[in-house]
C-alpha cells in the first residue's frame, strides 16, 4: 500500500481546524499548523500520522522556512483566522489590519510558497470563508471585507490553477473559541446548540477533498439548522 495523501490544515489547534484535521484522519498524513507547540505536538499523538507545523502565519519569514521541505502537497486547508469586529465608526485600523493580516495575506503567502508542491500532486486547496465572506452586516466590516477578499483570491486561484481544485467554504455561526468571543462581543448568552458543530464544517470539507476526480467542489455553504 503506498504511503497517505499529505494535507497540510491550518488552524489545527483549535475549532474547525481542529475537527478537520480529525476527519482527515484516518485517510491522511497530516501536518497541523498552530501558534502553540505543545498544544499541537499533544494533538499530533491523538492522531495515526501526524506532525505539529507550529507557526506564527503572519510571520512570512518563518513561514517560508517551516514549509521549505514539502514538494509535495494533496491538500492545503486554510481555517486559521480572526475576527476582531466593530462599527466603521468604531473599528481602528488595528482592527482591520488583524483581519486582512491573518485571514487574507497570510493564506496568500502560504498558498504562494506552496504552490509547486500542490501543482506537484495536482491537490486540492480549501479555504474556510464564512458567511461574511457573501454578505457584510452592520458591526462586520473588518472580517467580512476580508473574507470578501478571500472568496476573490479563491475564484483568481481557480482560474489561473487549472490543475487544482479550490473550495470556498463559507459556515454559518460554529460552535468554537472564537464564536464565544463573538456572542461575549454582543453581550449575549452562549448556547452551543444554537450553532454548527465544527464537525459538520469538517464533514463538507471531507467530501470535498474526496470528491471524484471529475468532480470540483468549488463552493460550499452551510448554516445552523
Ligand atoms: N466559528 C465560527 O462561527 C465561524 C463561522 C464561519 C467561519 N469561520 C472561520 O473558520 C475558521 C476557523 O475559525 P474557528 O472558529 O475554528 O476559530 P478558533 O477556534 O478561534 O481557532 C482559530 C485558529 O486559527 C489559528 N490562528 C489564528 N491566528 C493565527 C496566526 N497568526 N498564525 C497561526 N495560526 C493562527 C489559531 O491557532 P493558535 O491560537 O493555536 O495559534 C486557531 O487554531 C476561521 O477562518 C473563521 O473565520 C468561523
Amino acid at each position: 500500500m503506498g504511503a497517505m495523501p499529505l494535507a497540510l490544515v491550518t488552524g489545527a489547534s483549535k475549532g474547525i481546524g481542529a475537527a478537520i484535521a480529525r476527519a482527515l484522519a484516518p485517510t491522511h498524513q497530516l501536518l497541523l499548523g498552530g501558534r502553540d507547540a505543545d498544544a499541537l505536538a499533544t494533538f499530533a499523538k491523538e492522531l495515526p500520522d501526524a506532525k505539529p507545523l507550529a507557526v506564527d502565519l503572519t510571520d512570512p519569514d518563518a513561514v517560508a522556512t517551516a514549509v521549505a521541505g514539502i514538494d509535495a502537497l494533496d491538500v492545503l486547508v486554510h481555517s486559521a483566522g480572526v475576527a476582531p469586529l466593530g462599527r466603521i465608526e468604531d473599528a481602528d485600523r488595528e482592527a482591520w489590519q488583524r483581519n486582512f493580516d491573518v485571514n487574507v495575506l497570510a493564506v496568500v503567502e502560504l498558498t504562494r510558497l506552496l504552490l509547486p508542491a500542490l501543482r506537484a500532486a495536482s491537490g486540492n486547496v480549501v479555504l474556510i470563508n464564512s458567511g461574511a465572506g457573501y454578505n457584510a452586516r452592520p458591526g462586520w466590516a473588518p472580517y467580512a471585507a476580508s473574507k470578501f477578499a478571500l472568496r476573490a483570491f479563491g475564484d483568481a486561484l481557480r482560474a489561473e490553477e487549472s490543475s487544482l481544485r479550490v473550495t470556498s467554504v463559507h459556515p454559518g455561526r460554529t460552535d468554537t473559541a472564537m464564536q464565544e468571543r463573538i456572542i461575549a462581543g454582543e453581550g449575549r448568552e452562549y448556547r452551543a446548540s444554537d450553532f454548527l458543530r465544527p464537525e459538520s464544517v469538517a464533514q463538507a470539507v471531507l467530501s470535498a477533498v474526496t470528491a471524484g476526480d471529475d468532480a470540483h467542489v468549488t463552493e460550499v455553504s452551510i448554516r445552523p439548522r
